[in-house]
């Protein structure tokens, strides 16, 4: 089970995503859970104020380090060994290793098979518990909003992870992105795997081969002849030439 509890002015943003296809099959499946924390109700004040403007002057507004702070002590008071990730233009690049990093913290599923016997239903009615299904993972994702964040917030944070070199307006679309990118390589969670073993994307996805389904000829464009001849060897060798790794 995977955790993340976003910390968000704008949970509106986000949630629909997180309950629609993959990302809600993940849920019903009991593979990853999903969390909400309204910074404001940590803000300051009658206006629960959660920024203010910046020392030494300049644009804009910086999240302040009381609302941060109390909201990610009062997660931690219940889960001490939740990570805390800050999505911001200045992290580390996220790529898909990371994301296999962060997946594979999960300590390790065994086959599917075996995971969902032991998700079976004792004879009382209650879920069956695998010790190996209570590997956990628990992400604090801290959403910044305005222009940026009090600096002094870095000293609770585990992982800085930009997105790219642009500037987005807050935290929640990279939340969604680094969310998605986890939890699609947790075994049950894409349909159709051979095998439920994280191990299995670690010599990359061969995702970037030119891939065709009916109709074989669409105006005039048609299917390549080799990946209608069924044979196996051939149509693997067609794909590795033509497929890009990522990385
Ligand atoms: N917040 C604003 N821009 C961002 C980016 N490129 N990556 C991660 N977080 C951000």
């Amino acid at each position: 089970m995977i955790k993340f509890t976003i910390i968000t002015l704008f949970r509106e943003a986000i949630e629909p995503y997180l309950k629609s296809s993959m990302m809600e099959k993940a849920v019903r499946k009991g593979l990853a859970e999903f969390d909400f924390v309204n910074l404001r109700d940590f803000g300051l004040g009658p206006h629960k104020s959660v920024d203010d403007t910046p020392y030494g002057g300049g644009d804009g507004m910086l999240l302040r380090c009381e609302p941060v702070f109390a909201a990610i002590e009062q997660i931690k008071a219940s889960d001490p060994d939740a990570k805390v990730i800050i999505p911001t233009p200045v992290g580390e690049i996220w790529n898909q290793s990371l994301a296999r990093e962060f997946a594979s913290q999960l300590g390790g599923f065994r086959s599917a098979a075996a995971r969902d016997l032991a998700r079976e239903p004792r004879g009382d009615g209650s879920e069956r518990r695998d010790p190996e299904c209570d590997a956990n993972s628990h992400y604090i994702i801290l959403c910044p909003h305005y222009e940026g964040y009090d600096e002094r917030i870095l000293s609770i944070v585990d992982y800085k992870i930009s997105l790219g070199k642009y500037v987005l307006t807050g935290g929640e679309l990279p939340a969604l992105i680094i969310i998605d990118s986890i939890v699609r390589l947790i075994p049950g969670v894409l349909g159709g795997e051979q095998s439920a073993e994280i191990e299995s994307f670690s010599d990359g996805d061969n995702l970037e081969y030119p891939q065709y389904t009916r109709p074989e000829d669409f105006r005039g464009m048609k299917v390549p002849e080799i990946l209608l001849s069924g044979n196996h060897g051939e149509i693997a060798k067609w794909r590795s030439e033509h497929s890009g790794q990522v990385k």
